[in-house]
C-alpha cells in the first residue's frame, strides 16, 4: 500500500553505502537491463559517488531476493551543473538510473524511490532541480516521469549514449528526452500529491498528430505546425515496443524524433503522457 509520501508496507527505502550493497545494485542492473559486465556501473564508482554528494537509495522488501539482501530496486543520482530555464549555469542533480525488478513492479516502489530521492536532494539544500533522460519509445517510463512525477521536457538528445547492447536498447539509436524535475514547482507538488486529479483533454483543445503510417512515414500534420498554433499537441506513442517488428520500431522512432524536434523547435514543452478516449496513449505538448 502506497501513500502520498511513498511509504509502502513491507518495503523500506534506505541509503546504500557499503561495497556489498553496491554489488547488489550491480545484480539489479543485470536483472533489469540484462546488461553485459562492461555496461555495469562499477561498485567502486558507486561508493565514490555516494561519498561525494551522490544519492544512492535501495528499496528492500521483507520477502526480497536473498542474493541481493532483499533489495528489489534502487535509484542513483549525483550533483552536477546544467543550463537552467533562464539560460544560466546552475547546480542540479543528475539522476542516472532507477530500476525495480519485474516481480515487484506496479506496487508503488518506483515512486517511493523517486520521492525519497527528492527528499534527499532537497535536504542537501543545494538545488531544487533534478534532470534525467528516458527513451521516448517507452510508454511506461513516459507515464511514470511526466504524469506521475510532474517532470517536463524541451530537450531531445540524438543518440545520447551511442550503441548500447543491453536487452532494452540493442539495435536502436539511443535518442533520449531529457526531463526537468523542478522539485518545488506547483506542477510537481500537484502531480505527487495524494489529492492529485487527472486533467481531462477534450479533443477540441488538442491538435492531434496521426500515428505513422505503416507503409510511408507521414509527417504532414507536423509540418503544418506554425506560430499560429495555440492548441496543445497530442503525439501518439506506441503501446509497447517489444512486439513491434524492427522496421515498424524504427518508423516509430523516427516519427517521435521528428515530432519532438519539430515541436521543441517551435517553442512547445512536453508536459504529459495520457490515455485519450478511443485513440489511446499520447504525449501532450503545450505551447509556451
Ligand atoms: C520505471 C520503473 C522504475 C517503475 O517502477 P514501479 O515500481 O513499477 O513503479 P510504480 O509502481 O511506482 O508506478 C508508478 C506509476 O507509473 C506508471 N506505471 C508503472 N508501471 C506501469 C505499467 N506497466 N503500465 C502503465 N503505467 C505504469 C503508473 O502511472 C504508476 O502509477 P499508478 O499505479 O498509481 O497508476 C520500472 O518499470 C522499471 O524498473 N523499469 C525498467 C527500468 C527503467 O526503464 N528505468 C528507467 C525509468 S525512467
Amino acid at each position: 500500500m502506497n501513500n502520498a509520501k511513498g511509504h509502502i508496507s513491507g518495503v523500506e527505502i534506505r541509503v546504500l553505502q557499503s561495497p556489498v550493497e553496491c554489488q547488489h545494485v550491480q545484480f539489479l542492473q543485470q536483472r533489469v537491463w540484462e546488461s553485459s559486465d562492461i555496461d555495469l556501473v562499477p561498485a567502486h564508482m558507486l561508493i565514490t559517488i555516494t561519498k561525494n554528494g551522490g544519492v544512492l537509495l535501495g528499496a528492500f522488501a521483507l520477502d526480497g531476493p536473498r542474493e541481493t539482501g532483499g533489495m528489489v530496486g534502487f535509484v542513483l543520482s549525483w550533483p552536477g551543473y546544467g543550463t537552467d530555464h533562464r539560460g544560466q549555469l546552475s547546480p542540479k542533480h543528475c539522476s542516472h538510473m532507477i530500476a525495480v525488478i519485474p516481480e515487484y513492479r506496479q506496487r508503488g516502489i518506483g515512486l517511493a524511490l523517486k520521492f525519497a530521492q527528492r527528499e534527499a536532494v532537497l535536504a542537501q539544500g543545494i538545488t531544487e532541480w533534478i534532470t534525467w533522460t528516458f527513451d521516448p519509445m517507452q510508454r511506461i517510463n513516459a507515464i511514470f516521469n511526466l504524469n506521475r512525477l510532474g517532470t517536463i521536457s524541451n530537450t531531445y538528445i540524438l543518440d545520447a549514449y551511442g550503441n548500447l547492447d543491453d536487452a532494452i536498447n540493442f539495435g536502436l539509436p539511443t535518442d533520449r528526452l531529457q526531463v526537468d524535475w523542478y522539485l518545488r514547482s506547483p506542477r510537481v507538488l500537484a502531480a505527487t500529491s495524494a489529492e492529485r486529479t487527472e486533467h481531462a483533454w477534450p479533443a477540441e483543445e488538442l491538435h492531434i498528430v496521426p500515428a505513422p503510417d505503416t507503409k510511408t512515414v507521414s509527417h504532414s500534420n507536423l509540418s503544418r505546425l506554425g506560430v499560429e498554433q495555440t492548441n496543445s499537441l497530442a503525439v501518439p506513442i506506441p503501446h509497447t515496443v517489444n512486439p513491434l517488428e524492427d522496421a515498424r520500431m524504427l518508423q516509430w522512432h523516427h516519427f517521435l524524433r521528428k515530432a519532438m524536434q519539430t515541436a521543441f523547435g517551435r517553442g512547445y514543452h512536453l508536459t504529459n503522457c495520457v490515455c485519450l478516449p478511443e485513440i489511446g496513449w499520447h504525449y501532450i505538448l503545450a505551447p509556451c
